[in-house]
């Protein structure tokens, strides 16, 4: 079996979920249940016995070692992570605490579980290690994408958080021979993203007639790759990767924040019109606001290498892929009234107060 860390959040739950589809390898699912973990995402194999699920923190490094040696699996897939900028700026503690010293608590027991194993199973033993694009800082308009061997520079109390838990994961392999993968994402986007995260809070306050706060100029690029894209790609990591390798997952689909906001009003335009309006459409809630401090302007990632050495490419392009995401949240209004029922609003409001609104002309 496989042990997955984080699998009740974004990426993680999608992760499980495909997993469960392409193969019969059971999965346990570490999860400490944070703002951002949600068992609704999981309601689909509640009873599946191949999926067992563990609230545990992974900061806990004896239970972390205790689930080990009772789970004894062939490898871990670490999502496990504070994920938003936006938080980080605000409260970076959490970060460090689960980023850094949660990703080396892991390793710790990690390191003392595998060597206990077998010489076989030590070599088919992988520690996958989820990280993000975001180390490598910010882009010029004109320079060339993010390659494996771009140099660190993390901006965000979040991103220098992954970047250290990229090195931790890096040390293991070097020092104590742990066999590891790494692999740097760009930003992903589709069913069960949080809405405190542009694409699903852009698509829920376009329908709850809210305004859309666009960060600054509206002019920062992204690449935008859909998550079920990203877990195929961490399942070929898993698969084929060369241990203490990194692969940068991109999905060649660099946009601008303005332009992604305006194909979602577009969709929904269509979608689910605006009623009794014949000309309204949700572009109209469009709200420049204060910029993010420090905020990283362009982020592109080279991702020739996976494609090159393990075949893989991202079957969706984003005009499919975004389709399917607002399709979805349309579909699952339930799961976003759930979602944002609990402190949701507290960060709302602690998040968008501060920030004036900013008129067009000022800018
Ligand atoms: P998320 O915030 O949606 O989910 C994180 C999950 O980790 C939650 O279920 C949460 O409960 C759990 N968690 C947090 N702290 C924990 C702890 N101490 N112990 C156990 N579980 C804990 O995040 P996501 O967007 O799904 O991202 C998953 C991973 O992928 C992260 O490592 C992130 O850095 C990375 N990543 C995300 C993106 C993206 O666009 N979302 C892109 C590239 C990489
Ligand atoms: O690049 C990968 C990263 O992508 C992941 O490592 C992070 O976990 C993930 O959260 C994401 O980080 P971003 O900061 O790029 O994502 P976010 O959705 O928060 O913001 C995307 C862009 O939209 C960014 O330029 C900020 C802007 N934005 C965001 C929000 C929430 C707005 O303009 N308005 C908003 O209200």
């Amino acid at each position: 079996m496989i042990i997955v860390t984080g699998g009740a959040g974004f990426i993680g739950s999608n992760f499980v979920l495909d997993w469960l589809i392409s193969s019969d390898e059971p999965v346990v699912n570490v999860d400490k249940l944070t703002y951002a973990g949600n068992l609704d995402n999981l309601v689909s194999v509640r009873n599946d016995s191949r999926h067992i699920f563990v609230h545990a923190d992974i900061c806990d490094t004896p239970r972390m070692a205790q689930l080990l040696s009772e789970y004894r699996p062939r490898a871990i897939v670490h999502f496990a992570a504070e994920s938003h900028v936006d938080r980080s700026i605000h409260g970076p503690m959490d970060f460090i605490e689960t980023n850094v010293k949660g990703t080396f608590s892991l390793l710790e027991a990690t390191k003392v579980y595998w060597n206990t194993l077998h010489e076989e199973e030590k070599l088919a033993f992988r520690f996958l290690h989820v990280s993000t694009d975001e180390v490598y800082g910010s882009l010029g308009p004109n320079d060339p994408p993010f390659t494996e061997t771009t140099s660190y520079a993390p901006n965000s109390p979040y991103s220098a958080s992954k970047a250290a838990s990229d090195h931790l994961v890096r040390a293991y392999h070097h020092t104590y021979g742990l066999p590891v993968l790494t692999t740097n994402c760009s930003n992903n986007y589709g069913p069960y993203h949080f809405p405190e995260k542009l694409i699903p809070l852009m698509i829920t306050n376009a329908r709850a007639g809210k305004p859309l706060p666009i960060y600054g100029d509206g002019q920062q690029v992204r690449d935008w790759l859909y998550v079920g894209d990203h877990c195929a790609a961490i399942r070929r990591v898993l698969e084929a990767g060369k241990v203490g390798e990194v692969y940068n997952v991109g999905g060649w689909n660099e946009k601008t924040n303005l332009e992604v906001v305006h194909v979602l009003c577009d969709i929904l335009d269509e979608l689910d019109p605006k009623s009794g309006a014949g000309l309204a459409s949700y572009r109209d809630q469009i709200t420049y606001v204060t910029d993010r401090p420090g905020h990283d302007r362009r982020y592109a990632i080279d991702a020739r290498k996976i494609e090159r050495e393990l075949d893989w490419k991202p079957a969706e392009t984003f005009d499919t892929g975004i389709r399917k995401t607002v399709a979805w949240y349309l579909v699952n209004e339930q799961w976003v009234r759930n979602v944002q029922s609990g402190d949701y609003a507290k960060w709302v409001e602690k998040n968008y107060q501060m920030r004036d609104a900013q008129s067009e002309a000022s800018k």
